[in-house]
């Protein structure tokens, strides 16, 4: 598995990543188990959030390492805070409050990155910096980032945050492309001219910032998942036909149409089965080429000018 650096921190990690959003349902031996499957897959990236099975997952996944027996600094840990109760809370006390906690419950000393997970209107930069600066003089954070923000959003951050900014976490599908479909559409007047993801993957690019792309099959907002899915005939044949010419699964080829983008997004899946994380890894085995790029994104129903 390629390994990036992430954004402008000393990190190396796996292009893929496992988001452990999805294993407060799990039993701690099948967590074992899709953990094993990554590592053997060179997968060495781990995301989570306070908020996922309201710290079950987080929980779940320390007993899951001890048993395995993972040395911590064999691993790269991210978490994230700043949802709270259903509204948004980048406060000092909040932020400092919560990575307590999700140190608590991952049973560890240390997070090599903590995001803020979604954008907080009552943002103040300086008092997110004074919470960073106890975090990372204290030892329990070494990298930040952000989660779903616009381009602006994270300017108006890094303006009075003294930490780089290393990585912004969005959703990013082949049925979720709103960060590059205004790309081909400026100034026109249909649909996917509207302003939605624009100016986020230029941002990164130009910030040497690295995406995390969440959700990589599923269409919409947790609506459905497009593989083998009746409603994307077209998408799924075209899917169909790469896999074969690659000799890698319909999986494989969605998390490479996002690893063929020159920003260098790291993917993100969410996967609780070993198989599926076997499956999905050879992603990074192949490269897509440029106009079988351009083939995917079309048959996923989007136009271009
Ligand atoms: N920052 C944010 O706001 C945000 C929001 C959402 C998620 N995330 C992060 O992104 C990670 C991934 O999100 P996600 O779990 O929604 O992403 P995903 O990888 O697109 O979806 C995984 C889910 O789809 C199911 N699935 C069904 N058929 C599948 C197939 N053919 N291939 C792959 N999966 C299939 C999986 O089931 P099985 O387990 O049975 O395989 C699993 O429940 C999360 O764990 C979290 O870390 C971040």
């Amino acid at each position: 598995m390629k390994k990036i650096k992430l954004g402008t921190s000393n990190l190396m990690v796996s292009e893929i990543g496992l988001g452990c959003m999805r294993m407060a349902d799990k039993t701690v031996d099948e967590a074992k188990a899709v953990i094993k499957a990554s590592l053997q897959n060179g997968i060495n990236f781990f995301d989570h959030a306070d908020i996922y099975g309201k710290g079950k997952s987080e929980e779940i996944f320390a007993q899951a390492i001890k048993e395995l027996g993972i040395k911590r600094e064999d691993i790269i840990i991210q978490s994230k805070c700043g949802i709270d109760n259903g509204t948004f809370n980048f406060s000092k006390d909040h932020i400092l409050k919560a990575v307590d906690g999700i140190l608590e419950r991952l049973n560890t000393d240390y997070l090599d990155v903590l995001l803020l997970h979604r954008p907080d209107a009552l943002v103040e930069p300086n008092e997110v910096n004074d919470a960073f600066r106890i975090l990372h003089a204290s030892g329990k954070v070494r990298w930040f980032g952000v989660s779903n923000q616009s381009a602006y959003q994270m300017e108006l951050l890094q303006s009075g945050v003294d930490y780089p900014l290393i990585a912004n976490q969005v959703q990013f599908s082949l049925k979720h492309t709103n960060l590059i479909d205004h790309g081909f559409n400026v100034n026109m007047n249909h649909e996917s001219g509207i302003y939605r993801g624009a100016g986020i993957i230029e941002y990164a690019r130009l910030n040497h910032q690295t995406l995390q792309a969440w959700s990589p099959f599923y269409s919409g907002y947790f609506e459905s998942i497009f593989i083998d899915n009746d409603e994307f005939i077209e998408l799924n044949m075209c899917l169909e036909k790469m896999a074969k010419k690659y000799d890698v699964s319909k999986e494989a080829i969605a998390v490479a149409w996002i690893l063929r983008h020159p920003a260098q997004i790291q993917v993100l899946v969410g996967s609780m089965t070993p198989s599926r994380i076997n499956k999905i890894a050879k992603a990074g085995t192949f490269k897509l080429s440029h106009n079988e790029w351009y083939e995917l994104y079309k048959a996923a129903g989007n136009k271009l000018p």
